[in-house]
């Protein structure tokens, strides 16, 4: 069932107290999911599940772990995969969105010519706390011309995303709540 399913997932997540930071954060370790083949199937079937046929045509992934649950997505979907880079990774033309962080500002990029107007995107990210990462992924994919049909993410933490989200939080799927 899908109960069963999302339960086998939450419980293979592994928390790491004061990572990266001594600050008492609760970090959400997605590698000991990996380590499941169960859980990591099951964590794909699912998305794939509610993807299917919905005529998406582009999964974009947002550096580091949306490189890791976009791929076989895309692949199951038949959509391409783009991803959502650090600054200065990607070697070809770029376009860059800046975002705020809770001491400065961080920047993603993705390539210009790999998705065009009329593509329908997915959004993949291992984890959305504020929402900062994923609200400057669905600015890029939208100023290059694609509709962002939605956003999804393995683990939710409760940071307030609507914040930076707006009525888009409705739009972003998850299947662990932390
Ligand atoms: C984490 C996570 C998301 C982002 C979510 O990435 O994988 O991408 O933070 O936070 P937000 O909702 O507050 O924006 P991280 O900053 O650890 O970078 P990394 O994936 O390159 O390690």
């Amino acid at each position: 069932t899908d109960d069963s399913r999302l339960k086998r997932i939450a419980s293979s997540i592994r928390v790491i107290p004061d990572f990266p930071k001594p600050e008492g954060v609760m970090f959400q370790d997605i590698t000991t999911l990996l380590l499941d083949p169960q859980a990591f199937k099951d964590t794909i079937d699912l998305f794939v599940e509610r993807y299917k046929g919905k005529g998406i045509t582009v999964v974009a992934g947002i550096e580091a772990r949306g490189f890791i649950f976009g791929p076989p997505i895309a692949l199951a979907i038949g959509a391409k995969f783009v991803p959502m880079r650090k600054p200065k990774k990607l070697p070809g033309e770029v376009i860059s969105e800046e975002y705020s962080l809770e001491y400065g500002t961080d920047k993603i990029e993705i390539h210009v010519d790999a998705v065009q107007p009329g593509d329908r995107a997915l959004v993949i990210d291992d984890l959305v706390a504020t929402g900062g990462t994923l609200s400057a992924a669905i600015r890029l994919l939208e100023r290059v011309g694609a509709e962002v049909v939605e956003s999804a993410c393995v683990i939710e933490l409760p940071e307030l995303k609507e914040v930076r989200l707006g009525y888009r939080s409705e739009d972003v799927q998850s299947l662990v709540l932390v």
